[in-house]
């Protein structure tokens, strides 16, 4: 069997951000399951706001392109995002509706999302731990972009105080939380290939 591929994607650019620091947490996670596990930053695909005048004059930029043919390398996504008034920052946001308007020939739509696992996570520093902003990730990525988001998720709460000087989960709930979403995420994945 090929070794499973899976893409990891910080929702947050800021310096010291919870859920990049929760997503490196999870490469580790991943890599301990000898998973080929790519991270990047989305600082490294920037796109401008989504605007349909922009999209007819000058095309899908290149960034979005880039950014699907990275989806389309891995068997599974998991997204790591910050909450923002109750739902997904517009950096996440945006992302998801540049990708999805990237169509290849003799594709569907929506076929590198259907095709492929998703999972996802947030850390937020209050006590529900972006609850919220999974479930608005969830119903975009599910319903709108036809993904399979797998049950499990990781909802980190108080992410000021979750990571040791290592940047490890203190806390076993939630390290046992990490796991479990990681090892579901394979499972899925994998039968998915
Ligand atoms: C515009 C804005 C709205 C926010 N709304 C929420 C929220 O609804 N719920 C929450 O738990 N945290 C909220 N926060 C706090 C973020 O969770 C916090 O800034 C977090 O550290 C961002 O993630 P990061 O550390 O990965 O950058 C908000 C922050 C900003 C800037």
């Amino acid at each position: 069997m090929a070794v499973l591929k899976i893409l990891v994607i910080p929702g947050s650019l800021r310096t010291g951000s919870f859920n990049a620091r929760l997503a490196a947490a999870a490469v580790k996670e991943l890599a301990l399951a000898n998973v080929d596990v790519t991270l990047i930053s989305l600082g490294d695909f920037p796109l401008p706001i989504y605007d349909g005048d922009l999209e007819e004059k000058s095309g899908i930029p290149k960034n979005a392109v880039d950014l699907k043919r990275m989806i389309e390398a891995h068997h599974g996504v998991l997204i790591v995002t910050p909450e923002y008034n109750s739902s997904v920052p517009p950096l996440v946001k945006n992302t998801i509706d540049w990708v999805t308007r990237v169509r290849d020939r003799n594709e569907t739509l929506g076929q590198v999302f259907r095709e492929r696992a998703f999972a996802i996570g947030a850390a937020s520093d209050g006590k529900f731990g972006g609850l919220r902003v999974l479930m608005a990730l969830r119903q975009i990525l599910a319903l709108g972009c036809g993904a399979t988001v797998i049950p499990r998720q990781i909802a980190l709460s108080f992410a000021g105080q979750a990571f040791d000087d290592m940047d490890r989960l203190k806390d076993q709930r939630d390290a046992d939380q990490l796991r479990s979403t990681v090892r579901q995420l394979i499972d899925v994945a994998q039968q998915m290939m």
